[in-house]
């Protein structure tokens, strides 16, 4: 398969006529049948840089690299028809300048088949936003808690409460007037989700920011609900895949343990069945 995007795939474009209209639907994948799963229910594909810390277990988003991000990227791309597919800017890939910015996404659209990149950041990186979009690469921002910059923040902390929501304003319309084609907006109160999709002409994409935005997205593991020690206030759980998954391997254990795994129907006999008169040898 081509590394370049389905020709019947969402365009940037799409996403950003879809402004006001039925609310856009997004979560994240990082493998080919997770992405093959989402793929049918989706507006847009993240491959996030969430990956390091939901597949990899890192404590945070800081040390994944652009090679991570190009596998998985690769991978979603052989399991999506129809979404537009996003991948994100790791850290450090993309904050030096622009040209390092456009030198790895170009990279990143190159040898996984994306159609966008969404990189962290408002005011400080509309430059880079402008740069990237006036040479043919698609940016998706993202601003509010951006988790690039958790030690700066103190934590994954609400962005936005009271005077500092005139800061996240700025952002908006600073990377909307930059050629964003749409933003995340990530954990910040419903007001200003509010104000914001009613300011500026792009889609905004909410994480925690209300219904208010003009579409959402999510963790796929977080909604699946394959994490038991993990439960953000944001994060409505369609699934309890963890827990089903504890319980059948349970019973995988108890079954090799107790003899019971492989029975007849698993076991290969002497003679094909085929050559004895059976169907499937
Ligand atoms: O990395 C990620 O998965 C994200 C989404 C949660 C917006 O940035």
């Amino acid at each position: 398969m081509s590394a370049t995007q389905d020709i019947r795939a969402l365009t940037p474009p799409d996403v950003a006529a879809r402004k006001g209209g039925v609310p856009l639907v997004c979560l994240t994948a990082y493998t080919t049948p997770v992405a093959k799963i989402v793929d049918p229910h989706c507006d847009i594909v993240l491959v996030g840089d969430s990956v390091g810390m939901v597949l990899h277990g890192l404590p945070s988003t800081l040390s994944v690299s652009l090679d991570m991000m190009i596998m998985h990227g690769q991978a979603v791309r052989r399991g999506l028809a129809r979404a537009l597919m996003i991948v994100d800017m790791p850290f450090g890939s993309y904050e030096e300048s622009p040209e390092q910015a456009f030198r790895n996404a170009a990279r990143l659209m190159a040898e996984t088949g994306c159609a966008a990149v969404k990189l962290e950041g408002g005011e400080g990186m509309a430059g880079t936003i402008r740069f990237l979009t006036s040479r043919g690469i698609p940016v998706m921002a993202h601003i509010g808690l951006t988790p690039q910059a958790v030690n700066t923040f103190g934590g994954y902390k609400v962005q936005g409460r009271g005077e500092a929501s005139e800061r996240i304003v700025r952002d908006a319309i600073a990377i909307a007037e930059a050629g964003a084609f749409s933003v995340v907006l990530e954990k910040v109160p419903e007001q200003l989700a509010r104000r914001i999709t009613a300011d500026i002409a792009i889609p905004t994409i909410g994480i925690g920011a209300s219904a208010a935005c003009d579409g959402q997205i999510l963790v796929v593991d977080d909604m699946l609900g394959m994490f038991t020690d993990f439960r953000p206030k944001f994060v409505k759980r369609y699934a309890e895949l963890g827990q089903a998954a504890s319980v059948a391997i349970a019973g995988y254990a108890r079954d090799v343990r107790e003899r019971r795994f492989p029975a007849a129907e698993h076991v290969f006999g002497d003679i094909p069945k085929a050559l004895a008169g059976g169907a499937a040898a």
